[in-house]
């Protein structure tokens, strides 16, 4: 471009803004004017440009007259940016909704919008209308990602604060040979109850009023039937067992109506004279041999496992089994890890607590499981998913804490409870597949997997009913801390204070 034709440009461009300028003084019209370029200000001593500060700038015209001012005269009669909303959104970032209200239990903080994260399953269950269909929850993560810390807190220390609360711990981590929740159940004064298969510890009765209490001979029957299939390794008992099973257990309950209280012990004998019952009078010879297979071969069954576990199932509940102020822990630490204890203590304690609740209405009560894949992955899930809805009628919100889902099988009973739970915290999960379950299980939004794979100790992705799912922070007071590292050991083994 030649010298002549650039300075015709540029007074071509002078001219344009000078008619810009013009039209921003017009009242009315100034509406339609065009964005004039604002030019930069330098800094003398930088040469770099300034912001135009609006304190600058000339203010309003003083007002004289009232028609003069209706038609804008005195507005500032500054050219407008040019711009367009949609740029200037850019400029003006959205104030991040908190994704939470302020109900419930504090949890931490939305690492997002830096706001806190309140959630409590009973008071968004009982809240009107519903914010969430069940009061149950999951919590997921690897080995040492902050469940049991997560659990403590918001699960049992915080509700315990407010009126009518309780918890009640199936505490399984064993943490110099005992629970994991000993030192809090003695912080709200009591001792936790303590299970051991080799009969120096509590033990429960399979055949407990309080189970029928709440469920009648049907709850019963669930749980011998469950109790059953765990001895056998989840083998379930075939139709002609579970007849034979009912059938002695209904004569065992008539037998001792007005006497002591029966026990699994006294059911075995009745096992293997089925046959003999009024009630199979009209049956073929073949059908009358069939219901006498069967009666023994489950009487074997039990008889094994009375056997193994003759210290913890032989017997009347002991006395200590009972809730204990605001909170009860079942330490079931000592019992092995494979074999049926585990669950099968989970299993009695669920149906025992469902009947002692029914005395104690107005409460409610959180009932944790930890390594909860014990009562999930197994037959055990049968019944909690079968008593879901005298549960939720009870007060009672069930917490399942375990490490990964791909243990729990798809289309199982384990499976269809959690899928109801409608507050889900999953911590990290280092494989793929595992984080990839939780994302697909609890419909995540797409890049949420990739984010449970690198959470760090303490994070959570948490997400109730059908909202977004929130990355939250959890926080501890000083004692909570304190009360909730498990690494503890760890550290006076290495001489690092804690
Ligand atoms: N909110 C938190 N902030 C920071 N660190 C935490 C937090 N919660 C837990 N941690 C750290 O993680 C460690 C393990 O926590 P915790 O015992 O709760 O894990 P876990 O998932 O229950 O482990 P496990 O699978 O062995 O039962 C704690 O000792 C602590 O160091
Ligand atoms: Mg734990």
């Amino acid at each position: 471009m030649s010298a002549h034709a650039a300075d015709t440009d540029k007074h071509r461009k002078t001219e344009r803004k000078d008619a810009a300028k013009a039209w921003h003084t017009m009242p009315v019209l100034r509406a339609f004017a065009p964005p004039v370029e604002t030019a930069a200000q330098v800094n003398e001593a930088t040469g770099e440009a300034r912001e135009i500060v609006p304190w600058t700038m000339p203010g309003t015209r003083l007002r004289t007259k009232l028609s003069a001012a209706r038609r804008g005269l005195y507005a500032p009669a500054l050219p407008g940016a040019p711009t367009s909303t949609r740029q200037a959104e850019i400029l003006n970032t959205a104030i991040i909704g908190a994704p939470t209200g302020t109900n419930g239990v504090v949890i931490g903080r939305d690492v997002l919008s830096r706001t806190m994260i309140a959630h409590d399953p009973v008071t968004a269950y009982n809240a009107s209308p519903r914010l969430v269909s069940s009061p149950n929850v999951v919590v997921i993560g690897d080995v040492g990602s902050g469940k049991s810390s997560l659990t403590k807190t918001v699960y049992v220390i915080r509700p315990l604060l407010l009126n009518k609360r309780r918890a009640v711990v199936f505490d399984k981590k064993d943490r110099g040979g005992e629970g994991e929740y000993g030192e809090l159940a003695r912080a709200y004064g009591h001792e936790p109850i303590k299970f051991a298969v080799d009969g120096s510890g509590t033990r429960l009765n399979l055949l407990d009023p309080l189970i029928s209490r709440g469920t009648g001979m049907v709850g019963q029957m669930q749980l011998l039937n469950v109790v059953a299939r765990l001895a056998r390794e989840d083998q379930a008992l075939n139709e002609w067992e579970e007849e034979a099973l009912r059938a002695a257990l209904r004569r065992t309950v008539n037998q001792y109506q007005d006497g002591r209280t029966p026990t699994l012990a006294d059911v075995l004998p009745n096992l293997s004279r089925v046959a003999d019952m009024e009630d199979y009078a009209g049956l073929s010879s073949q059908a009358i041999d069939g219901l006498h297979q069967a009666g023994l071969s489950v009487r074997f069954t039990l008889n094994t496992l009375l056997q193994d576990y003759g210290g913890l199932l032989d017997g009347e509940t002991s006395k200590n089994v009972d809730l204990r102020g605001k909170l009860t822990a079942f330490d079931i630490s000592q019992l092995p890890d494979q074999g049926p204890a585990v669950p099968a203590v989970m299993a009695i304690g669920h149906m025992w607590l469902l009947g002692r609740l029914r005395e104690d209405r107005g409460w409610a009560t959180n009932c944790v499981y930890e390594e909860g894949w014990h009562i999930a992955a197994g037959p055990s899930a049968q019944l909690a998913r079968a008593n879901q809805k005298l549960s939720r009628g009870l007060g009672l919100s069930n917490v399942f804490v375990f490490h990964k889902g791909t243990d729990i099988p798809a289309g199982s009973p384990g499976m269809a409870m959690i899928q109801e739970a409608q507050t889900v915290h999953v911590h990290r999960q280092t494989l793929r597949e595992d984080a990839l379950w939780a994302a697909r299980t609890f419909a995540f939004g797409a890049d949420t997997a990739q984010q449970i794979e690198r959470l760090a100790d303490g994070h959570h992705i948490f997400k109730y009913s059908s909202r977004p799912e929130t990355l939250v922070q959890h926080i501890r007071s000083p004692w909570e801390t304190q009360i909730t590292d498990t690494d503890e050991a760890f550290k006076a083994a290495a001489g690092i204070q804690g």
